[in-house]
Parts: C-alpha cells; structure tokens; sequence
C-alpha cells in the first residue's frame, strides 16, 4: 500500500515535467490536425511522416525552401496545407517534427 502510493505520487510529479521536455509537441499537435491526412498516407505523393527516403532529398533543399513551400504551396502541396488560419509559426513547427521523422 505504501509503496503504490510513492509510485503514484512519482508519478504524479514526473509526468507534467517528461511532458514539458518533449520536443516539439507543438509541432505534432499540427502536423496532426492539419497535415496528417495527406502526410501519413502519401496522399497526392506527400512524402510520408517518417520516411527518410521521401524527405532527405527535400530536406537537403534546406529549411527555408520546406518552410517557403509550406507556406506558400508547391505542386500539388496547398499553401499552410489549406488551413490560411494558421500561423507562420505553426506551419513551421509542423515541418519541423515532419522534416525530423
Ligand atoms: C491536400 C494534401 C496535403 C496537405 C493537407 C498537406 N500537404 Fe504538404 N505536401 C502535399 C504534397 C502532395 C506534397 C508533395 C509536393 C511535390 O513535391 O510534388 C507535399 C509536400 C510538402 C513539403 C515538402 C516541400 C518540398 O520542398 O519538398 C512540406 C514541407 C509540406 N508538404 C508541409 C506540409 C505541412 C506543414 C502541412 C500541414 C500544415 C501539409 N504539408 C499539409 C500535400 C499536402
């Protein structure tokens, strides 16, 4: 009993602070609601989240071409992934958790 009781109390006081460390949850919070649905699958030919093979040659371009083309379109990409209500910051913030995967 007392032992369950520290762990939940550990528990408790860890938890908030892994969460502060994750990186760029911000990021995943918009990838996820604005992004996902073309870039999980590969809709259109966006590359997928989490295949390096599809995102190294764009990553080579360099960040300021990924955010310029998230930003403003490219092909068949929409400009801010046709949510205009986004920030600039949060467009960003969004390539750079796709760019990491
Ligand atoms: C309607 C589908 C769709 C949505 C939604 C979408 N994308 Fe894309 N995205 C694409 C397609 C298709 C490409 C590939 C374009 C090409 O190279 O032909 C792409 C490519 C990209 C690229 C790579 C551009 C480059 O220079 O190679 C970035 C960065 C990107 N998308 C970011 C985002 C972000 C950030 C979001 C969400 C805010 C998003 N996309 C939402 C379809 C989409």
């Amino acid at each position: 009993m007392k032992a369950s009781l520290m762990i939940a109390i550990a528990a408790a006081i860890l938890a908030p602070a892994a969460m502060a460390g994750a990186p760029a949850a911000n990021g995943e919070k918009i990838y996820t609601a604005n992004c996902a649905s073309c870039h999980s699958a590969g809709v259109l030919g966006a590359p997928k989240f989490g295949d390096k093979v599809a995102w190294a040659p764009r990553v080579k371009q360099g960040k300021e071409v990924l955010y310029t083309h998230g930003l403003n379109g490219f092909k068949m990409m929409p400009p801010k992934g046709g949510n205009p209500g986004l920030k600039d910051d949060e467009v960003k913030a969004a390539i750079d958790y796709m760019a990491k995967s």
